[in-house]
Order: C-alpha cells, then structure tokens, then sequence
C-alpha cells in the first residue's frame, strides 16, 4: 500500500455481536477509528487523536464470522489536520461478493510530546480520483460549519 492509505482485513467475531445476530454498530465504529488511526500516524509519523467523525451510514449489516475489510485513506491534509476516509466492506468467506457496509470521513489532529497539535506534510493530490476526494473533504468541511452553528458547536 502506499503511505496515504492502508487496508486493515480480520473477521468479525462472535464477540462482536449485538442483541439482533449481526455486528454490533460500535464494534465497527471503533475499528473505523483504529483504521484512521493508523493511516494518520502512517502520514504524520507521530501521535494523532481523533477530534471529527462524520456521516457514518451503515448501509447493510455485518455477519458475524464474516471477512471484514476496512479502506482507510487519506483525502486533506490542513495545518495539523488529517482528514481520512473509511470505507467497509464484508464477505461471506465461502463466497467472492463483498459487501460495501459503512463509509465515513474521520479527522485526526497530529500532536507533538507536549499535547500541542503540530503541523502536518501537506497531503499534494496526484490523480483525478484523489483531487476529487479532497474536492469531497473540503465540500464535507464547508458543510460542517452550517451543522456545527445548527448545534451550537464549532465548525
Ligand atoms: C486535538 C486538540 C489537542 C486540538 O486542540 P487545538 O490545537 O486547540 O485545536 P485547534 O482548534 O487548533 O484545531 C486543530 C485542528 O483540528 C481541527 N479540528 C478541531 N476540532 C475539530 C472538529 N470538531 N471538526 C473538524 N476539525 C476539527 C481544526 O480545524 C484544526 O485543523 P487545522 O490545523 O488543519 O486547520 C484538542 O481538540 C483535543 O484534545 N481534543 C480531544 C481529542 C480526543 O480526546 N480525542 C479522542 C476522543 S475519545
């Protein structure tokens, strides 16, 4: 893989259910954070903290004792900010159709040995299918300003 993006593959174990047979949507929140996770620290080389997750839709299910894949890749980059989008996919192991189940964007700050967050290497996109993903993070920023006045939250 290359530094911007990483694929985290594993099955979804019987641990991970919930109270209706499938994959708890917790269990697949906390891998979206570890696949993020590890792409920012790939990119910024030190220590990253979550501080954004946005849109997670869960568009089907995850089956327990399935092979889930998670894409992790990175779209922007701001000062110290690294913007990474997941998608997840599953498949039966005994079948070769998968499954695209969730899709979010998760931002992660890079932060130095005192706490303070520290600037990045700014991410350069190198083809049409990366400018457009970062055209698509900085629309998904712009976004977030009308949502966090609605809230009364910062942008
Ligand atoms: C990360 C943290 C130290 C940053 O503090 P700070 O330096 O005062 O924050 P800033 O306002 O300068 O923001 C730093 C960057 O994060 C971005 N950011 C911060 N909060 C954000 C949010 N809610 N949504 C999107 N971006 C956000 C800012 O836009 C800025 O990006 P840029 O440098 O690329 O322009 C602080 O927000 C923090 O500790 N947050 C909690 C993190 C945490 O505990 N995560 C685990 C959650 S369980």
């Amino acid at each position: 893989m290359m530094e911007h993006e990483l694929i985290m593959r594993f099955l979804a174990e019987p641990g991970d259910v919930n109270f209706g047979g499938k994959v708890h949507g917790g269990a697949v929140m906390k891998w979206i954070d570890q696949a993020g996770y590890a792409c920012a620290v790939n990119w910024c080389g030190g220590y990253a903290v979550t501080v954004y997750v946005g849109g997670i839709q869960f568009l089907s299910p995850i089956h327990i004792g399935n092979m889930v894949e998670l894409h992790a890749k990175l779209i922007h980059t701001g000062n110290t900010s690294m913007h990474i989008a997941v998608d997840v996919y599953s498949r039966k192991l005994q079948e070769d159709i998968q499954v695209h189940n969730t899709h979010c964007v998760i931002i992660f700050v890079s932060l130095d040995e005192n706490g303070e967050s520290t600037p990045v290497k700014q991410f350069v996109p190198e083809n049409d299918d990366q400018k457009a993903m970062q055209s698509y993070a900085i629309r998904l920023m712009d976004l977030r300003k009308n949502i966090g006045r609605e809230m009364g939250l910062r942008s």
